[in-house]
């Protein structure tokens, strides 16, 4: 790894730990840096400053989101909108006709973003996510874009 590799590396894993605060949930450095240096994988973020982040892969021909987090002294103020705008920039210089995620059914706010966006539910996972001893399901909703 070339020393600037290193230090834009290091940049980005402080930057996420810096919105994740302190969820005890957040990727280890290692697993961070795996995440990054695939190619395939997509880190976008918010600003300059750390107040949020996308997480996405590409599999194939489509997007998956797998996380989009808001520092949340910054929520509400359109940060959330601009990191999916970027998404779908990215989506479409990739030539990328579908994204895709999974959102805990009880997570009304991010439900609403991903709408605002034309997202619709496309099916269900039963007790995908374990919350404070509670399964919850998830919803599957895609993003056709062309
Ligand atoms: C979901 C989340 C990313 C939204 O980020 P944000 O920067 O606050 O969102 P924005 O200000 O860009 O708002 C985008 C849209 O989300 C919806 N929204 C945002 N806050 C909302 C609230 N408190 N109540 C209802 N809808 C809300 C609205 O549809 C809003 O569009 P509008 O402002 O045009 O009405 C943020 O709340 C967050 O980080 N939540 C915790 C992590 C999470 O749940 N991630 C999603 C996991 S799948």
């Amino acid at each position: 790894m070339l020393r600037s590799d290193a230090v834009k590396n290091d940049f980005l894993y402080e930057y996420y730990c810096k919105v994740e605060d302190d969820n005890e949930r957040k990727w280890a450095k290692k697993d961070f840096y795996t995440f990054i240096s695939n190619q395939d994988n997509i880190f976008i973020l918010a600003h300059s400053k750390p107040v949020g982040y996308l997480k996405a892969r590409v599999i194939r021909d489509e997007i998956e989101i797998i996380s989009i987090l808001i520092d949340k002294k910054f929520r509400k103020i359109g940060i959330g909108k601009s990191l999916m705008y970027k998404l779908l920039n990215i989506a479409l210089k990739k030539k990328i006709q579908n994204i895709f995620l999974e959102v805990s059914v009880e997570n009304l706010i991010a439900i609403n973003l991903y709408k605002k966006f034309n997202f619709i539910k496309v099916g269900k996972r039963k007790n995908y996510y374990y919350q404070n001893g509670r399964h919850l399901d998830a919803n599957i909703m895609r993003l056709t874009l062309f």
